[in-house]
């Protein structure tokens, strides 16, 4: 047989892998230590992506049949799908006018004597008012789960931004600001019953799974007796795998580092669309640090100057700017959720204003540069473009 040279690293380096895994703690779960350690949590469940940690999370909070699940009218789909997954309904809220994260007065608004649950999402790496949104579950004991997929190591108040709420789920999908591979997740919580609860759910329910990592050591005599009873829940496989949690590994460690070269970048985007009255940035408040996922600003430069989204884009890119990206479609307007599957209702346009107008404008430019000098060039083109324009 012949392999190439890179396939025979790559299967050299995953030989080491599975031996290291044979010989000690396996990989998994010196990740989920690790990723307790940086982010501060009493414990962490890896899992195969966000997605599934976000199914995991609304299980484990008990979300069910008939509840509804309070959610924003900006951000990606599955925060939806993953309601409608566990039975429960979504209800889309508007956003602030400024941050264009969850509004706390509208989560006030929509509570009703079915909500179970919040899902806050850190929109481009901005967190949420998690303060005021937290006092608000606290008087309705709803549980919060935050989508924190955009936004690792940002803080309030000098805070590290992350376990405030009650479970928070990460995702190391490739564009992340760390990867573990291109696909994988983790859930956070300091809540025993929350922590029991994912791990279960994402270790296909197996009996002896706890809150902590590794499973209740049994005699073989047990385990290897036909009597012996495996499950006592109904899970799914949503298990990391060791060469994905090897990656993430090694990403944690250099972790401050890629969110620091976002934020810097972030800056220098920040610098060129200043004074400028038709691209305006997420408003960041005081007291929070943005990690920049993205940087986004809201166009309005037809009205300003007459020129479309698209010109503007096609413009951009002629200079040799790199190709930004718009805002997702709110949830409720894409076809998957106009549909009557899973019984759920069709929203209507109109719903949720501020985001419907947000949607349209936004314009989301790529942060993920390896070095700082690319991402200066790519920001120059548009900074000149902007001055050409007439700020
Ligand atoms: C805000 C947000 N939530 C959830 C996800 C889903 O994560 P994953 O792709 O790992 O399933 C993503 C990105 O992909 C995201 O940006």
């Amino acid at each position: 047989m012949n392999f190439s040279t890179e396939s025979l690293s790559l299967r050299n380096l995953m030989q080491k892998l599975f031996d290291e895994e044979k010989e000690g703690t396996s990989w998994v779960t010196k990740f989920e230590h690790n990723f307790s350690r940086k982010f501060k949590s009493n414990y962490s469940i890896a899992v195969n992506s966000g997605t599934s940690g976000l199914h995991a999370a609304l299980l484990a909070a008990g979300v069910g049949k008939n509840d509804e699940v309070i959610q924003p009218s900006i951000t990606v789909i599955m925060d939806a799908y993953v309601t409608l997954h566990v039975g429960a309904k979504p209800v889309f809220v508007d956003v602030d006018r400024k941050t264009w994260n969850i509004d706390p007065k509208e989560i006030e608004k929509n509570i009703t004597s079915k909500t179970k649950a919040i899902i806050t999402v850190s929109l481009y790496g901005l967190p949420t008012n998690i303060t005021e949104i937290m006092k608000i579950a606290k008087k309705h004991n709803l549980t919060v789960i935050d989508d924190s997929a955009e936004t690792f190591l940002s803080s309030i108040d000098g805070e590290l931004y992350s376990n405030q709420t009650d479970i928070t789920v990460y995702s190391f999908e490739r564009s992340k600001h760390m990867t573990s591979g291109s696909e994988g997740g983790m859930v956070t919580t300091n809540n025993e019953h929350f922590a029991e609860r994912v791990r279960k759910f994402a270790g296909i329910g197996y009996r002896g799974l706890k809150a902590s990592a590794g499973r209740t050591s049994l005699s073989s005599e047990i385990y290897q007796n036909p009597d012996y009873e495996r499950f006592d829940e109904i899970g799914f496989n949503y298990r990391m795998n060791c060469i994905t949690a090897a990656m993430g590994n090694a990403q944690l460690e250099v972790l401050n580092d890629l969110v620091k070269l976002r934020q810097e970048i972030g800056k220098e985007f920040l610098n060129a669309v200043r004074n400028c009255n038709w691209m305006t940035p997420q408003f960041i408040p005081d007291n929070v640090s943005h990690t920049f996922f993205t940087f986004a600003v809201k166009y309005e430069g037809f009205s300003v100057h007459k020129l479309s989204w698209k010109e503007f884009y096609q413009e951009y890119k002629r200079r040799g700017g790199d190709g930004f990206y718009a805002c997702w479609k709110n949830p409720y307007m894409e076809p998957s959720l106009r549909k009557k599957t899973y019984g759920t209702q069709i929203w209507d346009k109109g719903l949720c204003p501020i985001a419907e107008d947000l949607q349209s404008k936004i314009m989301a430019f790529k942060t993920n540069y390896k070095q700082i000098n690319l991402a200066k060039q790519k920001i120059k083109i548009l900074s000149e473009m902007i001055d050409e324009i007439g700020r």
